[in-house]
């Protein structure tokens, strides 16, 4: 059985949740890929070059307890729309993609460039008024000083600047199953999931 899941869409659109419910009802390895982008941008901001940035990212970087900021969010969509920096990427996350036993990996380009054959892709979406009361409400959790304006702002010009960009654009692949969770909670979300996942391949979740 050879299972990948790609998982792609805007910001904060619930991609990371649903991916790790997937990843655990299918008993697969589970890839964010948002975090190698906001490894490589974190490092920019301490005065590393872009392209050194992604060359040099250890598994240390990928563990920094800071990289959910919305700093490090803009300083990530910059850097990822160097060609370069997509490039010195790409081949990590293909080999995870179709490694023993399956995986899930979710981003901006899964289903486009990186696994293009993956057996399930999904474009998640939900509005961005949605969108940014979800992630305002994670920063704000996480003690970060932030208001709904300047989060929906954050996510409006990451999405336009990671849509437009020549370089991988975030769109959905021609094959995927667009899934809008504006009117959705978490379960009811990861249920769908996990029903078109089997609609489409034949496997059943196993846990
Ligand atoms: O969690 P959120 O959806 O806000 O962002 P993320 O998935 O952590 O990604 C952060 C940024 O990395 C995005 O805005 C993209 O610019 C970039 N990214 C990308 O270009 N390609 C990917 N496969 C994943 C992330």
């Amino acid at each position: 059985m050879r299972l990948t899941i790609a998982i792609d869409g805007p910001a904060a659109a619930g991609k990371g949740t649903l991916s790790r419910a997937l990843a655990a009802a299918f008993g697969l390895a589970h890839l964010d890929t948002g975090l190698i982008y906001r490894a490589a941008g974190r490092r920019t901001l301490d005065g590393t070059g872009a392209l050194e940035a992604a060359q040099s990212l250890t598994a240390a970087d990928l563990e920094a307890d800071d990289l959910r900021t919305p700093d490090v969010a803009r300083a990530a969509s910059v850097v990822a729309a160097i060609p370069e920096v997509r490039a010195a990427l790409v081949d990590f996350q293909r080999a995870f993609a179709r490694r023993q036993g399956g995986a899930v990996l979710d981003g901006r380009d899964i289903g486009t460039v990186i696994c293009p054959e993956a057996e399930m892709k999904f474009f998640v979406t939900a509005s961005d008024e949605v969108r940014a009361e979800r992630r305002y409400a994670e920063l704000i959790e996480s003690g970060h000083d932030v208001t709904l304006a300047s989060v929906l702002a954050d996510l409006r010009e990451r999405d336009a600047r990671d849509s437009a960009r020549a370089a991988a654009p975030l769109k959905p692949a021609e094959d995927a199953e667009v899934l809008d969770t504006s009117e959705m909670d978490i379960d009811t979300a990861v249920a769908t999931a996990i029903a078109m996942v089997t609609a489409r391949t034949g496997i059943p979740p196993v846990a």
